[in-house]
């Protein structure tokens, strides 16, 4: 079977990918620096998946160390979650993310390129759709200049692998636009694990229902929209991660560059997402109003028609599960993972 270099393989969406593609016949190596994951998450998933994943300690900004990898493995396919994902961090910090993300893309294409592995699949975000002119968005709706660094970084990476792929016609890039992960593994051993308090809305539901916090504050209550909370496309991670295999198994060794998004298709405001947390708590969960986030778009989901069409991929677990598995993870590690 396949051999899949999966790079950021320790975080968020790249754990729980790692289990669903030991569940279809492919061999996981874990690549990571643990900038924004811990150790801990290993022991974890070899815990659920009953076997031993290789793991290999580096970065993917040092060419030696990724070519070490594929002098110890005869990888078929690379999975690109490694790198940095704080929006606001992102302003502050520009050069960083370059680096980390754009830099740190390129030379793991570099070494792909030399070593001839020519299957790539790409972390991307429906941020590349900036303020949508319309929705639903498909593939084909405008990829904008993003509001963030860390949004650019996901626009040049797309457009990176695209213009690699024109050079060097062998590659199959493999582009995912993921609307906004939430949940976690039904086992409650992992889950996302953010520092600090959480930018993200279902890490800071999650606290506040563990009492960590006190309360949500919710950005805006005046948008156009039906309750006045902005809306968005929750896709639970375990879909997601399925939605990756179910790529690789379409695209791989299918040269060219091939887009999807991976999104439920449902739009759901602010207030429905307290509204199935509370119903996963069995108590009403506390919020207050609050000014509007700068740089928030109004409402963003997807017309995830392609996937299905294409990939026979489609989201399965509604909110009440993506609500009920975020809690489940957070109420049993409610410090995340210990080290
Ligand atoms: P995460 O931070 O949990 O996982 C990223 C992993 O990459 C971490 O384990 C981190 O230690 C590792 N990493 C970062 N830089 C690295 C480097 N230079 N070398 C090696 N490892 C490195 O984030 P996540 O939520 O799992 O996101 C994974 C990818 O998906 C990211 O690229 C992110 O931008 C993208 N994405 C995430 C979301 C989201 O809402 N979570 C949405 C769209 C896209
Ligand atoms: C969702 C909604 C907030 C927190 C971000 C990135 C995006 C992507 C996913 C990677 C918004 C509201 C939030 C809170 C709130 N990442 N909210 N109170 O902004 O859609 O996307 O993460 O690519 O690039 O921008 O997700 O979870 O931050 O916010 O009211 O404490 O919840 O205003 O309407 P977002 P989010």
């Amino acid at each position: 079977m396949s051999t899949i270099l999966v790079t950021g393989g320790a975080g968020y969406i790249g754990s729980h990918t790692c289990i669903e593609l030991i569940r279809a016949g492919y061999d996981p190596v874990i690549f990571d620096n643990f900038s924004n994951s811990k150790p801990a998450v290993l022991a974890r998933l070899n815990r659920i998946t009953k076997r031993n994943i290789p793991f290999v300690a580096g970065d993917i900004r040092v060419k030696e160390q990724l070519e070490a990898v594929f002098d110890a493995y005869s990888i078929d396919a690379v999975i690109n979650f490694a790198g940095l994902k704080a929006v606001g961090e992102s302003v502050q910090k520009p050069l960083e993310y370059y680096d980390n993300n754009v830099n740190g893309a390129r030379v793991l294409l570099s070494v792909m390129k030399e070593r001839k592995c020519f299957n790539f699949v790409f972390s991307s975000s429906a941020t590349v759709y900036g303020e949508p002119d319309s929705v639903p968005l498909t593939e084909n709706s405008p990829v904008k200049r993003a509001n963030s660094p860390y949004g650019q970084t996901k626009v040049d990476i797309e457009f990176m692998a695209e213009e690699l792929q024109k050079a060097v016609p062998d590659f199959s890039m493999i582009l995912l636009r993921y609307f906004n992960p939430v949940g976690a593994h039904d086992s409650g051993l992992i889950g996302e694990d953010p520092r600090g308090i959480p930018n993200n809305l279902m890490p800071y539901l999650t606290q506040v229902a563990v009492g960590k916090l006190p309360h949500l504050n919710i950005f805006g209550n005046d948008y156009p929209t039906p309750d006045g909370t902005c809306i968005r496309d929750y896709i639970h991670v375990v879909d997601l991660a399925r939605g990756h295999v179910a790529a690789l198994e379409h695209c791989m060794n299918r040269s060219g560059v091939h887009i999807y998004n991976l999104g439920t298709g449902i739009g759901y405001s602010v207030l429905d997402m307290v509204k199935a947390f509370s119903k996963a708590i069995g108590r009403e969960l506390p919020y207050r109003f609050a000014p509007r986030r700068p740089g928030d778009v109004v409402q963003c989901y997807a017309d995830p028609s392609k996937a299905r069409n294409e990939l026979g991929w489609s989201a399965q677990k509604n909110l009440d599960e993506m609500a009920a598995d975020s809690y489940n993870w957070q109420k049993n590690n409610p410090n995340g993972y210990d080290n």
